[in-house]
């Protein structure tokens, strides 16, 4: 078994400031139009076994809708943000105005102006009840609602001269590609035949907030450091003018590190889960999440016993065998929306390529040689590096309640001989249309 020298995504304290980038470069939108897709056909080693499983979980093929005439181009239907982002064009190209960020993100907040922190919490109508995690630039905390319902903050303080565990605060500027990408592939849950999935964290809310930290969330900040040690700084230090953004999300259980699983068929029902939902938002909005260890995998409970995805106007459902996974943490994650490429520049960094003690290090390794380390390139690949990365964990590093089980012994099989292939695969859509909709290959290969 794998062991880890701290959470994944706590390496990032060692990092250098890392620069996020909101430009667009010529060449650097690829429309979904304008390409084609490879299909993989005999040359895919699949067994009976890989088969079997996939056609459990496959979609109903006779409900499909015909693939003739359809149109590969990406979908407009989905309702997008709010507010138009403010360009200014230079030879034909569009950049985002930096110095417009502020406004961009107060009126995704619907505010004119940062709200205080204690009035924000009041407006936002729930107990914070205790933190569940922390990034290096975020603190996240579960709260409820009246109602009962479940809502989860995440705090980044920005704009501040303070140096907060370790690194130098967002800016406005470089907060925004989070904002927009959180927001998109959270509508991606509106009901929608092209592109539909609800397994990216759900986005109720973002605010501007300004203060000290609360002493409540202080307390909980202690609590949780003398129960699970902290490795960030206390936010008690935070100055009155301290400016954060808050997103509000649904809670998404606990994260796929140390999870233990019944039996493999659950853990393979997540790795499916995540599969198809990288598959859609990669085609959708040329996604690339370029940050899933298992840090930014949730899991919990749930009594549905199917999910249902739509892949370019094909249904896709998979069995959940009582667990559903929820993708977070847009932080690297590059996605192109209405023609602008949002990204994060780590051509620069120097850090994030050189740690060791996990393979999670390799993918970023991996997916600097992908991307040539042009970082708003489009390269599925990468999400194809980290699904390879999920599979290894969920072979060496997961723990099985029941190993006893047939099934939990050809599933473990099953995801071995799929980690054996996937490197073969150079977007998650291919490995989704080649295992998720093999009847549809022989209509698209290409020629
Ligand atoms: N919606 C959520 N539901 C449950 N836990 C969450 C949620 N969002 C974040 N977390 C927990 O907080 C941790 C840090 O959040 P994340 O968004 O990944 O921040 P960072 O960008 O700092 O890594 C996650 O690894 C997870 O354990
Ligand atoms: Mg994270």
């Amino acid at each position: 078994m794998d062991k880890m020298d701290c959470k994944p995504g706590k390496w990032r304290k060692s990092m250098s400031q890392r620069r996020t980038s909101n430009s667009r470069r010529e060449g650097s939108c690829s429309i979904a139009g304008s390409r084609r897709i490879t299909m993989h056909s005999g040359d895919q080693p699949t067994s009976q076994a890989l088969h079997d499983l996939l056609h459990q979980t496959a979609a109903d093929e006779s409900l499909l809708p015909s693939r003739h005439g359809q149109s590969d181009s990406h979908d407009v239907s989905v309702q997008e943000f709010i507010a138009p982002l403010s360009w200014k064009t230079f030879a034909d190209h569009q950049y985002l105005c930096p110095n417009r960020s502020k406004d961009e993100i107060l009126a995704r907040c619907g505010q004119r102006e940062p709200i205080m922190f204690d009035s924000a919490l009041e407006n936002l109508r729930m107990t914070v009840e205790r933190k569940i995690g922390e990034g290096v630039y975020g603190e996240v905390f579960l709260c409820k609602k009246a109602n009962g319902e479940r809502s989860v903050l995440k705090l980044i303080p920005i704009e501040g001269s303070l140096t907060i565990n370790g690194e130098k605060q967002k800016t406005f500027e470089e907060i925004l590609s989070e904002v927009i990408i959180s927001s998109q592939l959270s509508n991606l849950r509106q009901r929608n035949v092209q592109f539909c999935t609800d397994a990216f964290v759900e986005l109720r809310s973002v605010s501007c907030i300004v203060g000290r930290y609360p002493p409540r969330l202080v307390e909980l900040w202690d609590e949780y450091n003398s129960k699970h040690g902290s490795e960030n700084d206390s936010p008690i230090d935070f100055p009155n003018e301290q400016l954060y953004i808050v997103f509000e999300t649904a809670f998404g259980g606990s994260d796929l590190d140390g999870f233990r699983f019944r039996n493999a068929l659950q853990a393979f029902s997540v790795f499916a889960q995540v599969v198809l939902a990288l598959a859609v938002a990669e085609k959708r909005y040329d996604f690339e999440h370029r940050d899933l260890h298992t840090g930014n995998v949730l899991i919990e409970s749930t009594g549905e016993k199917e999910r249902t995805y739509y892949l370019l106007g094909e249904e896709i459902v998979i069995q959940t065998h009582g667990l559903k996974a929820t993708i977070i943490d847009y932080t690297l994650s590059r996605i192109v929306y209405n023609g602008l490429c949002l990204f994060n520049d780590l051509s620069t960094d120097e850090e994030l390529f050189t740690a060791e003690g996990d393979y999670q290090f390799e993918i970023y390794r991996n997916m600097k040689t992908a991307l040539k380390n042009q970082w708003d390139v489009f390269a599925p690949k990468t999400n194809v590096y980290w699904l390879h990365y999920l599979l290894a964990k969920l072979t060496s590093a997961r723990n099985y309640r029941d190993k006893s089980s047939k099934g939990h012994r050809t599933t473990m099989q099953t995801i071995r001989e799929l980690s054996d292939v996937l490197l073969q695969f150079n977007s998650v859509q291919e490995i989704a249309r080649h295992y998720f909709a093999p009847e549809s290959n022989a209509d698209n290969k290409e020629n």
